[in-house]
């Protein structure tokens, strides 16, 4: 079969929806754009001037790179350009952008929010980085936003998708309807299709954890880790030890590969490091749709409720019985 673009994949799956505005490809396509053209800036990171820190922090009281910044302003222009969104947050900034308010372009029913740059700590160090994206449709018909779009699920999600700027730079999206990869081709500037109906392996033979953690965390897990380490062939234990620090790196490689990605509360973190709206509801929806599972220890993480823009959760995600087996151990150590 020849290559098939995101493009021509998008007016393919639109085609079952005959009344489809194209609202949703003029979206994708321009996440497509952005991630583009950071993709450009990444793989000439060590010639341009966007390596580095800005000399600035974030609201979440990070030391912001150069590319973080950036990530975050192609994003927003290419997505409040598009006129398909209402509302676009970010990792990067404290408030979302209301375009209900504020837009010199048309408004649409779409509200983004998004991790521009994931694994930024990794960036000088010429290691895997990412971008993470979560799309609702807003619940109100029109006028100004409210609690009700504000506080939808991570189950309410219409879309979800990761790319990553890895040896190759790939997105990764769910529209409820499976999980599908693409292989961006720089000769032709094409996302095509590398990885039809992404299915994550039911378990594995890795598992990620910041061990330096490891004092910090519950008898569960601590009980739970010293599980992976145990000798046992017919589970393939112990696991190998993979961690790389860009959780879009790692969650990837358990897609491919199968295996579990851990980060639980700590003193740090008493919520869990990992944001909800913008790393956790988006990867947990993808997923599950890759018949993989996502909790934070005691509840699937997309029945969340949310309370505010920048909240934290403990994150367990990755191979479906590997997820399950740290659910019983909290389970019995509780
Ligand atoms: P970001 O770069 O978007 O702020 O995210 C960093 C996150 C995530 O990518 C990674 O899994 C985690 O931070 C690593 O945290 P530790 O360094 O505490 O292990
Ligand atoms: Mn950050
Ligand atoms: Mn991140
Ligand atoms: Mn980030």
């Amino acid at each position: 079969m020849g290559i098939q673009t995101l493009e021509q994949f998008i007016s393919k799956q639109q085609a079952q929806f005959p009344n489809a505005k194209g609202e949703f490809t003029h979206l994708l396509q321009a996440i497509s754009l952005a991630a583009k053209i950071v993709h450009r800036e990444v793989n000439k990171a060590g010639l341009a001037d966007i390596l580095g820190k800005q000399g600035k922090q974030n609201v979440q009281g990070e030391e912001q790179q150069k590319l973080d910044v950036f990530a975050d302003h192609h994003f927003i222009d290419a997505l409040e350009k598009v006129g398909e969104c209402c509302y676009l947050a970010s990792e990067e900034h404290e408030d979302g952008l209301d375009l209900t308010k504020q837009s010199i372009y048309p408004v649409g029913k779409y509200m983004v929010y998004f991790d521009p740059l994931d694994g930024s700590s990794n960036i000088d160090a010429n290691v895997s980085i990412g971008t993470i994206f979560s799309i609702y449709k807003r619940v109100t018909t029109d006028g100004p936003l409210t609690l009700e779009d504000f506080e939808q699920l991570g189950r309410q999600q219409v879309a979800a998708g990761y790319v990553i700027y890895g040896s190759s730079t790939m997105l990764v999206y769910t529209t409820g309807k499976g999980t599908n990869g693409f292989t961006l081709d720089p000769s032709i500037g094409e996302f095509c299709l590398s990885h039809p109906n992404l299915r994550i392996p039911s378990s594995g033979k890795t598992y990620s954890v910041n061990e330096s953690n490891y004092n910090q965390f519950s008898t569960a897990i601590k009980q739970y880790l010293q599980y992976c380490k145990e000798q046992d062939k017919e589970t393939s234990r112990p696991y190998s030890s993979r961690y790389i620090g860009s959780l879009v790196a790692d969650f990837h490689r358990n897609m491919i590969q199968g295996g579990i990605f851990l980060y639980p509360d700590t003193l740090a973190y008493p919520d869990g490091k990992l944001r909800l709206m913008y790393e956790c509801n988006p990867l947990a929806f993808i997923a599950e749709q890759a018949g993989g599972r996502a909790t934070t220890g005691l509840m699937p993480i997309l029945d969340i409720r949310p309370q505010e823009l920048h909240q934290r959760t403990p994150l367990i995600i990755g191979s479906d019985k590997m997820v399950k087996m740290v659910e019983w151990f909290i389970h019995e150590y509780s």
